[in-house]
């Protein structure tokens, strides 16, 4: 049943199964950071923010673990299809649309660290309504585009192995 597997199908699936949860622990750790710890930081400040300060040390390396796993399986997994000489136009253009927001997510990390997730510095004017762009809403909200690209990279995909 699984003999027709090959080895090198089951290191793929490996490097898939890196790759797929470590976006869903980012993602989901950044809305849990987004939809549920910023509330109720907000509705008890000196309660939560000394906590929060603590959670984001730790949850810091628990990007930094996932954010490496993704960038090398991604890679893998990227280089295994380019090898394979099935990648259309179509999948080459969302790769590339999925990589530049993938780097916009990369720069979200790094900036956050500059502020070192400092809620205290409240921007105004133009960067206040820009802030939504380098906030933990934005990051959520790549990622979720992100996800939708990697399964259109998978319909595309299959649909040109299959034709
Ligand atoms: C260095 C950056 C990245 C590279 C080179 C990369 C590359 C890839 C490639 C080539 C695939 C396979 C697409 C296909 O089936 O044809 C894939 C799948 C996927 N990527 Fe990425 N990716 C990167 C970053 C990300 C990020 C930041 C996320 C989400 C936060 C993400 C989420 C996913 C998911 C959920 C899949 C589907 C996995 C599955 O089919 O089980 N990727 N990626």
């Amino acid at each position: 049943m699984f003999g027709d597997i090959a080895a090198g199908d089951w290191f793929m699936l490996l490097v898939r199964w890196v790759h797929a949860i470590g976006a869903v622990a980012w993602i989901g750790g950044s809305a849990f950071f987004a939809f549920v710890l910023r509330p109720v930081e907000a509705a008890n400040p000196e309660l939560v923010r000394p906590v929060l300060r603590s959670i984001g040390s730790v949850y810091r390396e628990m990007v930094d673990i996932a954010v490496i796993a993704i960038i090398v399986s991604g890679l893998i997994l990227m280089f295994d299809r380019l090898t394979g000489d099935d990648a259309s136009p179509a999948w080459f253009i969302v790769l590339g649309v999925k990589l530049a927001l993938a780097l916009w997510m990369f720069y979200l990390v790094w900036h956050f660290r500059q502020s070192d997730f400092s809620p205290a510095v409240k921007p105004t004017g133009i960067s206040a309504r820009l802030s939504w762009l380098v906030g933990y809403n934005a990051m959520v909200f790549l990622g979720v585009v992100v996800f939708l690209l990697a399964s259109l990279l998978r319909v595309l995909f299959e649909t040109t192995i299959s034709s």
